[in-house]
């Protein structure tokens, strides 16, 4: 887990080849292993594979989805707050438990922020994705990954820069 967490990078040019469909099932079903707030589960994934449908939710905004577009595939966090009162916090675990299965999984991964974001036009990024992926207005969209075979590979954290003084012990 310390070489894992050590070596996760945000990926964000991928290489042109598809995302196996068995990892793809297993970051999934990774996912819905993950801890949720009174076990509510209120979380909801979108696998996104197709070219088009990548593309598209590339122009969710100006800048920080864009990179979407050249992923292999991609996961869309939803959640129905309706379950859920702290469903941010249960949809942000699922994102980063997407990022560390598919790290794992030899992948790359980056987090594309949609919650409070807007598209160039002004429009809530949000509607844009849930228009493009046909989501029930229920749901909220946290964020989307994207993931797929890394181009380059980034350094690892180094240890000698790790923000040591925001730690505190037993009292701040
Ligand atoms: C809540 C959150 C939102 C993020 N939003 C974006 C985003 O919209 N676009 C993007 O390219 N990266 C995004 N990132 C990735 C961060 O930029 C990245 O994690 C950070 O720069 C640290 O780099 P590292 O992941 O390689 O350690 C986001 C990360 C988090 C945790």
């Amino acid at each position: 887990m310390y070489e894992l967490l050590k070596t996760r990078r945000s990926i964000r040019k991928f290489e042109d080849k598809v995302v196996e469909a068995d990892k793809l099932d297993t970051i999934l079903k990774c996912v819905l292993m993950a801890p949720s707030s009174r076990d509510r589960q209120p979380c909801e994934f979108v696998a996104v594979t197709e070219r088009e449908l990548l593309r598209s939710l590339s122009v969710s905004r100006t800048m920080g989805t864009e990179f979407l577009a050249g992923t292999g595939a991609a996961v869309v966090v939803l959640a129905d707050p309706g379950k859920s009162d702290v469903w941010i916090e249960d949809a942000s675990i699922s994102a980063l438990t997407i990022q560390l299965v598919a790290h794992s999984l030899g992948l790359g991964s980056c987090w594309s922020q949609i919650r409070e974001r807007l598209t160039p036009a002004g429009r809530h990024a949000e509607d844009h994705v849930k228009e493009v992926l046909k989501i029930p207005v229920r749901f909220k969209v946290l964020c989307i990954i994207g993931l797929g075979y890394p181009v380059v590979e980034k350094p690892p954290h180094d240890e000698a820069d790790l923000p040591l003084d925001k730690l505190h012990r037993n009292r701040y």
